[in-house]
């Protein structure tokens, strides 16, 4: 007798599970950059309007191939089509590779957060605090370490008492503390050097669309960069999103719990924005927001640390969300790996520590990728990078954007749309965007994705 899979106890449960997943470090510090360098409003507009047709779509397909299926990514692919099983591999490396980098960057996000909650802020916005840190000897890798056992903790405990109850806690603190952030941050008046701005000056600079100069080439490039950045901040083409949906329940409304997700994940990308564009704003000007990844660890505490005693709580609630944010995510990769062990097998425990133990130890190598093994490598698409941005490149640019087109077309062309739509439908619940999903799933999504791939490549 096969052994009962575990479920999430309802629909909330598993919304605030897949959202605490799909909210993660691309929403609150990648997400507010690429609207302000894609025009402001003109970013917001498409990304909108990408989440309700082409997000909708991937993620929509996933939920479903898993609860039909009630197998985890790694052998989800194959109960559907036993010739496209290698679909499956393809999603269980991914979530592999992904999880020990993912875990380095939490760790980073632990030593900001414990930086200010020891009083230390203004250091950490110190020049060199964020490059001295990364490539330092051994403290890194506590971090990541500690960060990796939490992780591991959370799962070990189940998808109830584990990932379920942790979401159910963390996400809505997230969200009342991402809230209260971004009125302090619409409040904000002039900094020390931009004494004429405000913060309200900032929130009308990240919504106001702007197509100054732009050309069709450039507004091509948004369209581009937004539908890059919701393919990942929706956590599809990773396995996750299967393996939650195998934990759904049938009676669950589908539809409705994916389109709560996609709320949640839209509105805190977008608050995200609220929050930090407006403080970058007045701090540090326009030209602030060109500061791309380093936002986050450069630019932040050096803000922080110009308010004064209010920057020292926004310092740190602001560093405790983001590890909040991190967190969910990386528990979701974990637990997409541990479970297809588990479909394999495997029990989960021992899966848990298992694989725990082999993210720890390549989590160590990509510490050392700043410090004895550090190299610049050659990226395809012109930069370098080190081990963390080779793993990165790897699964985010290209086996992700390769599994996302095979299952649109294992689904699109193979099984048909209608097994997605059937599933979704089964309780006889309303499914209004079915034609449109058809023609995404068939036509549109896998030559949007192929693009993606093509610049990947470097093509364009
Ligand atoms: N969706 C997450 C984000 O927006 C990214 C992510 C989730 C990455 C889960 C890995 C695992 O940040």
């Amino acid at each position: 007798m096969e052994k009962q899979r575990s479920s999430f106890s309802g629909s909330i449960g598993f919304v605030l599970a897949a959202a605490g997943s799909a909210v993660g470090l691309g929403n609150i510090w990648r997400f507010p950059y690429l609207a302000a360098e894609g025009g402001g409003g003109l970013f917001l507009v498409i990304y909108i309007g990408l989440a309700l047709t082409f997000g909708f779509t991937l993620l929509m397909s996933e939920v479903a191939i898993g609860r039909k299926t009630k197998n985890s990514c790694l052998t989800a692919y194959k109960h559907l089509n036993k010739n496209w099983g290698w679909l499956g591999g393809l999603a269980g490396i991914i979530p592999f590779l992904i999880l020990p980098y993912y875990c380095v960057i939490g760790g980073w996000v632990m030593k900001y957060a414990m930086s200010f909650i020891i009083g230390q802020g203004v250091t950490a916005a110190g020049d060199d605090f964020f490059s001295d840190f990364i490539t330092g000897n051994g403290e890194p890798i506590i971090y990541t370490v500690v960060f990796l056992l939490l992780t591991g903790f959370v799962v070990f405990r189940g998808v109830n008492k584990g990932i379920e109850a942790m979401s159910k806690i963390l996400m809505p603190i997230l969200f009342v503390l991402i809230i209260g952030i971004s009125i302090y941050s619409l409040t904000i008046q002039g900094g020390k050097e931009y004494d004429d701005r405000t913060g309200m000056d900032g929130f009308l600079f990240y919504v106001i669309p702007s197509v100054d100069g732009m050309g069709i080439g450039e507004i091509l490039k948004v369209i581009m960069s937004a539908m890059g950045q919701l393919f990942y901040s929706i956590s599809v083409a990773m396995g996750i999103m299967v393996t939650y949906g195998s934990y759904f329940k049938d009676k669950d409304n589908l539809v409705r719990s994916v389109n709560h997700i996609e709320i949640f994940d839209t509105v805190v990308a977008f608050l995200a924005g609220v929050m930090i564009i407006p403080a970058v704003y007045v701090f540090l000007g326009p030209e602030g927001m060109s500061g791309g990844p380093g936002l986050m660890f450069v630019a932040m505490p050096k803000i922080f640390a110009q308010m004064g005693a209010a920057g020292t709580v926004l310092g740190i609630v602001f560093f405790v969300m983001v590890l909040f944010a991190a967190l969910t995510s990386s528990i979701s990769l974990l637990e997409a790996v541990v479970s297809g062990m588990i479909d394999k097998g495997v029990k989960k425990k021992k899966a848990t520590l298992i694989e725990s133990g082999i993210a720890i130890v390549i989590a160590v190598v990509v510490c050392l990728g700043y410090n004895v093994l550090y190299f610049e490598a050659p990226l395809p698409n012109g930069d370098t990078g080190q081990i963390l941005d080779i793993l990165d490149y790897l699964s985010n640019n290209i086996l992700m954007p390769i599994l996302a087109i095979g299952t649109c077309i294992l689904i699109g062309w193979v099984l048909k749309p209608k097994t997605v739509i059937d599933e979704a439908t089964k309780n006889g619940e309303r499914f209004l965007r079915r034609h449109l999903y058809t023609v995404m799933v068939k036509f549109v999504a896998p030559v949007l994705l192929l693009i993606l791939l093509l610049g990947s490549f470097g093509v364009y």
